[in-house]
């Protein structure tokens, strides 16, 4: 039986015969010594494209943001978080655990907080309330369906951070899509923020890593707190030659992915058993309420069985994710195989 179509996540990509090829014959060092040339190359490729003094490689996105959040954010304070933000949602509650700090949780429009309760949140308090020390936004937003936050919107935001002192962090796991999705340059869709991270193991198909780009001094910040969390690496070169050839190649592409998304969203709309309005899918990610949510476990087991597989989340909502591995052949066939149950 040929290989199932994996739509659970775009982190599922296996490296490409480029990447690998780029592995075996990568420069390396020890990077705790800043000695390896293909991280510092990565490094500074990233900053380029982010238009950043500086980044660093990271293992993941989670550790990244758990830096950004340390850095920015005082023990015993407060950080400004999207109810349904990954940060929030799906880090083990690491700003709480690790860097003391209380997640403050807004409920925002597809992702977007509003500024005008960030406003009041971070006006004057009395001494007996946690001042607010971090803005963090999430461009694009898993939850949401991938959605993309606008350039107005992330301005205002921004601004209102800005008049208070507060530096704002962006969650960019997946901000070159949204900056394939604006038609904006990667630089652009973050101007402003204080720092950015953003993931290279997820739509742009390497097999880890993410970057956390800064002022130079708030690399090199990270580049100490890194290494307290265990995540100071070695001979990492072998690793960050995927990375770079993913800068290289994967980025454009990504549009294809958010066709495909598209498609896809379009047909489960037309779908019996689904709830989804394909115009809100901006991204490669498909969300759908499942009509009712109890059939989402045996959608799951369907799907499996016909050789798809999907994720889920949040309660009755199923998620599709496109990716480099997914072509229009397996969107034809998971179309296919989910009109089967219904016809
Ligand atoms: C929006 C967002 N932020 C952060 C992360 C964390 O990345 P990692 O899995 O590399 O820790 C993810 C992972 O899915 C994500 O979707």
């Amino acid at each position: 039986m040929s290989a199932p179509i994996d739509l659970r996540s775009d982190t599922v990509t296996r490296p490409s015969a480029a990447m690998r090829q780029a592995m075996v014959e990568a420069e390396v060092g020890d990077d705790v010594y800043g000695d390896d040339p293909t991280v510092n190359a990565l490094q500074e490729e990233a900053a380029r494209l982010m238009g950043f003094e500086a980044a660093l490689f990271v293992p993941s996105g989670t550790m990244g943001n758990l830096i950004a959040v340390q850095l920015h954010a005082q023990r015993g304070t407060e950080a400004i978080v999207e109810a349904n933000s990954h940060a929030y949602n799906y880090e083990l509650a690491s700003m709480a655990a690790l860097a003391g700090v209380l997640p403050r949780v807004v409920r925002g429009v597809r992702g977007c907080p509003d500024p005008d309760e960030i406003d009041y949140l971070c006006r004057n308090k009395p001494y007996y309330h946690a001042p607010v020390t971090l803005l963090l936004l999430e461009n694009t937003h898993n939850y949401a369906g991938g959605a993309v936050l606008k350039a107005q919107d992330k301005d205002a935001l921004i601004a209102v951070a800005r008049r208070h002192g507060v530096p704002v962090h962006l969650d960019g796991a997946r901000v070159l899509n949204a900056a394939i999705a604006l038609a904006s340059s990667p630089a652009e869709v973050v101007s402003g923020f204080d720092s950015v991270l953003f993931c290279l193991s997820k739509g742009l198909g390497a097999p880890i890593g993410s970057m956390l780009c800064g002022a130079r001094g708030f690399i090199e910040r990270a580049r100490a707190a890194r290494k307290r969390l265990g995540g100071g690496m070695r001979q990492v070169g072998v690793l960050a030659a995927a990375g770079r050839v993913a800068l290289r190649h994967n980025i454009a592409r990504l549009a294809e992915d958010h066709a495909r998304a598209g498609r896809f969203a379009a047909a489960l709309s037309g779908t019996p058993g689904f709830r989804i309005d394909p115009s809100e899918v901006e991204t490669n990610i498909v969300i759908a309420d499942v009509d009712p949510p109890e059939a989402l476990t045996g959608w799951l087991d369907y799907l499996r069985a016909g050789g798809v597989l999907a994720g889920t989340m949040g309660r009755g909502r199923i998620r599709f994710v496109t990716h480099l591995d997914v072509d229009d052949a397996a969107i034809d066939r998971t179309i296919a195989l989910l009109r089967a149950r219904t016809a």
